[in-house]
């Protein structure tokens, strides 16, 4: 198969961790005899830079032309004192709303080989697997009007009925094919928009009674995601609450740098990025953990491709890397292999090749 795929490194460590994906499906490519047109357009504070905006007309186009997108991060110190316009991340919110890309899903799971270095005791961190379901095109990120003067600061929750009825009927499309378990996570006891979000809830849990669901209040899912994470299945969220607990959950698996994200439009249309930043501490030095942008390559070749025996070689790849004591820089003085962001990247497409040798 041939696809051609949109590539938007962004900045800082985006840049690192993007070529470790393009790398890891080149070595997919030769496994499985597909080929992948890799596309670069500017994003973020590079092109602010060089184009004068965060998504210049010309990355729109090179999209627009391309089955998918993958992604790096973006952002960084140089530009964090821009107007609103010329930031980096203004770019990443308006190619989430061009492409209206509203639901965003961040699957986190806990690997075996990693339980030791999970921040939580072991026995919280063991057998999490949950899939946090974003809403990514509304909310508080979106809503009009939204400015800020020296005397006051505005900004907006809005949400209409429709941009809560589908991600929480693809919230509880994906129930279906796990654990049949949905905790929606909202604020009803103080903002009128979760006031909503729980009624839609509730009809929608109406077309499927054998899915269970509850509510449950931001701050206590807060919680309880640290003390007892292995309860949740899907969880759904608006934007803001997303955001926030999809950070807080990725330490379960050991980093930030693990995670990976789909973010994708009714008709499937996806574009995939790691959740984590541009990590301006790290940018450069060849040490991020690439493993959040491999696996959401993974993510891209099975949503958007229908190629899900090549997503699963990649995972498995990642796992038995993983199992081999190999990790990168941030899980340094706890007695694992410490491998740079290119080298990990070689093991895990060494891992691929062996098995096509093996084939
Ligand atoms: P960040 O996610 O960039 O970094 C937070 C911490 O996690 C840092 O200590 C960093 O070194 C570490 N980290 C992140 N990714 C890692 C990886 N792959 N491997 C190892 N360590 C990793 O968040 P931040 O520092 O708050 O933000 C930096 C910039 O990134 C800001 O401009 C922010 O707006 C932007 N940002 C962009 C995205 C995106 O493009 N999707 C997401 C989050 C933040
Ligand atoms: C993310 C990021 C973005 C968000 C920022 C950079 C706009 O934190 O993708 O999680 O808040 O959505
Ligand atoms: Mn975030």
């Amino acid at each position: 198969m041939k696809k051609r795929v949109a590539v938007l490194r962004g900045d800082g460590i985006g840049k690192e961790v993007t070529d470790a994906a393009t790398a890891v499906l080149d070595s997919i490519g030769r496994r499985f005899h597909h080929e992948f047109e890799w596309v670069n357009g500017l994003l973020g504070g590079e092109a602010v830079d060089k184009a004068g905006q965060p998504l210049p007309e010309e990355t729109i186009k090179i999209c627009e032309e391309s089955d998918a997108i993958l992604l790096g991060a973006v952002g960084g110190p140089a530009w964090d004192n821009h107007p609103s316009h010329l930031r980096p991340e203004r770019g990443l919110l308006q190619i989430r709303k061009h492409f209206e890309l509203s639901v965003n899903l961040r699957p986190v799971q806990a690997f075996k080989s990693l339980l030791a270095v999970s921040p939580l005791k072991e026995e919280v961190a063991e057998g999490v697997d949950m899939m946090i379901v974003r809403e990514l095109t509304g909310g508080l990120y979106f809503g009009e009007p939204s400015f800020h003067d020296n005397e006051k600061a505005v900004d907006t929750l809005v949400y209409a009925r429709e941009e809560i009825e589908r991600v929480v009927i693809h919230a509880f499309e994906l129930a279906k094919q796990r654990r049949n378990k949905v905790t929606s996570v909202d604020k009803a006891n103080v903002l009128e928009s979760s006031k909503l979000w729980r009624k839609i809830v509730e009809e929608v849990a109406e077309n499927y009674p054998e899915v269970e669901y509850e509510h449950m209040l931001v701050d206590a899912a807060a919680m309880k995601l640290i003390t007892y994470p292995a309860a949740f299945d899907v969880v759904v969220t608006e934007n803001m609450f997303g955001d926030i607990l999809s950070d807080e959950a990725s330490v379960i698996t050991g980093s930030l740098g693990m995670l990976p994200s789909a973010s994708l439009r009714a008709d499937g249309f996806g574009m995939y990025e790691p959740i984590h930043g541009s990590a301006p501490d790290i940018a450069g030095q060849n040490i991020a953990n690439p493993i959040g942008a491999i696996l959401s390559a993974a993510m891209m070749l099975r949503s958007s491709f229908g190629m899900e025996q090549e997503a699963s070689a990649v995972e498995k790849a990642v796992k038995s890397v993983l199992e081999d004591g190999y990790c990168t820089n941030e899980f340094k003085n706890i007695g694992r292999k410490v491998l740079s962001t290119r080298e990990m990247t070689e093991k895990i497409i060494n891992e691929i090749e062996c098995e096509l040798i093996a084939d």
